[in-house]
């Protein structure tokens, strides 16, 4: 059960919101073939086993994990840890990448009915709040020129609070995935699946 009091996240967490998904697809989502294998990497709400972090560890790839839901392992002790992502246990200006797949800014895609959750507008104006703290935290760790990649893209969030963003320090993109037209990269395409992500590139 999620612990949080985020109220979607309670509501569906019996089924949707602890869904794991296998790396490859995580990393096709935020582009992650686009980043040297050197980069420090930070995978924000990595899921309660965290299988794209070990996956990343494993390949040799410099990374943390950070889940308010995490089953705790003690030889994963150095990379992974149980925290929200409002209050991250790591230091400032350290890592190159941040990724957030089908996690924290979940709410604000569309696919996650952020058109409806704006109509409640008291509690989509809470969420803002709690997400531009999530943000705030994870620019703290960027280093600057770093930045983080949301996917699914949060549609709503790009549009609502790109002044509060910069007023952060971070500027945000909306980028297509790079497709080199494999097959499955064409199915892909032809899905539901948006073919864009959010990234918030850390200015100073
Ligand atoms: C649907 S799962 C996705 C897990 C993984 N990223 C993946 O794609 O397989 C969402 C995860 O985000 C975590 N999460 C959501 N909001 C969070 C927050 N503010 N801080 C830390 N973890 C969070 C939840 O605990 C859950 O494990």
């Amino acid at each position: 059960m999620a612990q949080s009091g985020y109220i979607l996240d309670a509501d569906v967490s019996m089924g949707v919101s602890h869904t794991q998904y296998p790396p490859f697809f995580v990393l096709r989502n935020v582009d992650l073939q686009t980043f040297p294998m050197n980069a420090r990497l930070l995978d924000v709400g990595c899921g309660m086993n965290a299988r794209t972090t070990k996956f990343l560890q494993e390949s040799g790839i410099s990374v943390v994990g950070v889940d308010r839901d995490l089953a705790q392992e003690e030889s994963c002790k150095d990379f992974l840890f149980q925290r929200d992502a409002h209050n991250l246990p790591l230091e400032s200006n350290y890592f190159d990448l941040a990724f957030s797949h089908m996690s924290t800014y979940n709410i604000f895609s569309l696919q996650c009915g952020a058109g409806i959750l704006r109509l409640v507008q008291d509690y989509y104006a809470q969420e803002i709040v709690k997400i531009l703290s999530v943000t705030k935290e994870i620019l703290r760790v960027l280093r600057v020129g770093g930045e983080l990649r949301i996917s699914p893209d949060p549609d709503t969030f790009l549009s609502d609070c790109k002044d509060e963003i910069s007023e952060l320090g971070g500027r945000i993109e909306r980028r297509e995935l790079c497709f080199d037209g494999s097959e499955i990269e064409t199915v892909l395409r032809e899905s539901d699946i948006p073919a864009t992500y959010t990234a918030i590139v850390k200015e100073r």
